[in-house]
């Protein structure tokens, strides 16, 4: 609903019970009903205002992963609501069209308040004609994939078994749901891929190797779309893919053993897991599609002019450091000056699988480990997979919000790292 030209949406944080696998009754929580949350939409100059309500009975908080925002209105750790309480951010979309999400961010339960089901999409429009489909729930799909474990009775277990990346689940759930399907209607349809899992690195592909167009990453589309037969996606990443359909057919979106990139025991980590994740079933007749754009108007904030960087920060990940620190809420880690572009230079010391998430910003991956880096990292990007001993160079500008009191956070977006303490705080200034 708009309230004096004000979007307003409201959330309420539940305990609920949902067929997460059709017939086993599953205790989940969610927002406004029993698992994940509504799709939450606004456009580029809009003000939105969200009515946060926690009914849960411990604190939590819900965090815009991926919007460019005032700290405080961030829903990080420091914007904790408590059981009972009501949380009211408010702000004004400035960013480019984009698929963004919203999840809980308490400081040490995070991973277990997504893994029980609390997490939604928040899409951006703007007012460039994209010309990919955009008819929601019809060719523009949400696709929201998890991994979870259930004991005999049905129940979530949440029992990394020591296992160094956190729970790896063998249910996949795709909206909330084991076995999804959707029916197509049209020669062409877009999904937008998000890694809602709290560990599980994903690598999409179809059952019949078809290729697709990738179009889009975390913060918006593609410069330049290009076909590709697959997309590795980590926790908190996202992909806009468009693939098309022949009449009467069906695929299956699925996930491949993913390429962790030279981690010690891969098997360990699910480098060899495969799941379907999606089948599509097209209907005998097909409404007629415009073809794929084969490029988009470029926006002026699509990329960041690297030549700019005021200052180079250093990032080095082992175990749950980064530079040698855990997360402390009473720590500033790094003060950034309002305006400067930088550049961060994070590195992955370990051999198993990390990632790396800014709040805030969408930053340009520049190179990796002195390369170029692939197209599916080329465009906006928020999150990024870490392979073992890389350095990732990433180009960043923190054009406003200056507030020396309340910090945004960078942190590993494998859940159970950042509750462990891989999450550093920045202010802006
Ligand atoms: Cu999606 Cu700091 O998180
Ligand atoms: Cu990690």
């Amino acid at each position: 609903t708009v309230v004096d030209g004000v979007r307003v949406f409201s959330l309420e944080a539940q305990e609920g019970t949902s067929e997460i696998v059709p017939g086993v009754s599953t205790p989940t929580w969610g927002f406004n009903g029993d698992v994940l949350g509504p799709t939450l939409r606004a456009t580029r100059g809009e003000r939105v205002a969200v009515e946060v309500t926690n009914s849960i009975d411990e604190p939590t908080t819900v965090h815009w992963h991926g919007m460019h925002l005032p700290p405080d209105m961030d829903g990080g750790p420091h914007q904790m609501v408590e059981p009972g309480d009501t949380w009211r951010p408010t702000w004004q979309i400035d960013q480019p069209a984009a698929t963004l999400w919203y999840h809980p961010h308490p400081h040490g339960r995070t991973e277990e308040h997504v893994y029980r089901g609390l997490a939604g999409m928040f899409l951006l429009d703007d007012d460039r004609a994209s010309g990919l489909p955009d008819d929601y729930g019809v060719d523009d799909v949400p696709v929201i994939v998890q991994d979870k474990r259930l004991d005999d009775d049905g129940r979530l277990v949440l029992d990394s078994d020591g296992n160094e990346v956190g729970l790896l689940g063998s249910t996949i759930v795709t909206n909330g749901v084991a076995g999804a399907v959707h029916e197509v209607t049209t020669e062409l349809v877009r999904l937008r891929l998000l890694n809602g899992s709290t560990a599980r690195v994903y690598d999409f592909a179809f059952e019949d190797d078809r290729p697709f167009t990738h179009v889009g990453t975390d913060g918006g589309l593609l410069p330049t779309p290009y076909e590709t037969d697959h997309v590795r996606l980590s926790p908190g990443e996202r992909a806009e893919i468009v693939v098309s359909l022949a009449p009467g057919s069906e695929t299956m979106l699925v996930s491949r053993a993913p390429d962790l990139g030279g981690v010690v025991a891969p098997f360990a980590v699910g480098a060899n897991d495969e799941f379907p994740v999606l089948r599509l079933s097209a209907a005998p007749e097909l409404a007629a599609a415009a073809p794929v754009p084969v490029a988009f108007e470029p926006l002026a904030d699509d990329t960041v002019d690297a030549d700019d960087a005021a200052v180079t920060r250093r990032f080095a990940i082992q175990d749950r450091s980064i530079n040698g620190r855990t997360m402390d809420m009473d720590r500033i880690d790094e003060t950034v000056r309002v305006g400067d572009t930088e550049i961060w230079e994070v590195t992955n010391l370990d051999l198993f699988p990390h990632n790396w998430h800014v709040h805030d910003v969408q930053f340009q991956v520049l190179d990796v480990e002195g390369d170029p880096p692939g197209p599916e990292l080329g465009g906006r990007k928020d999150t990024v997979y870490l392979e073992p001993r890389r350095t990732y160079r990433l180009a960043m500008r923190f054009e406003d919000f200056a507030d020396p009191d309340t910090p945004y956070m960078a942190h590993c977006h494998l859940l159970l790292h950042e509750d462990q303490g891989l999450m550093a705080q920045f202010v802006v200034t």
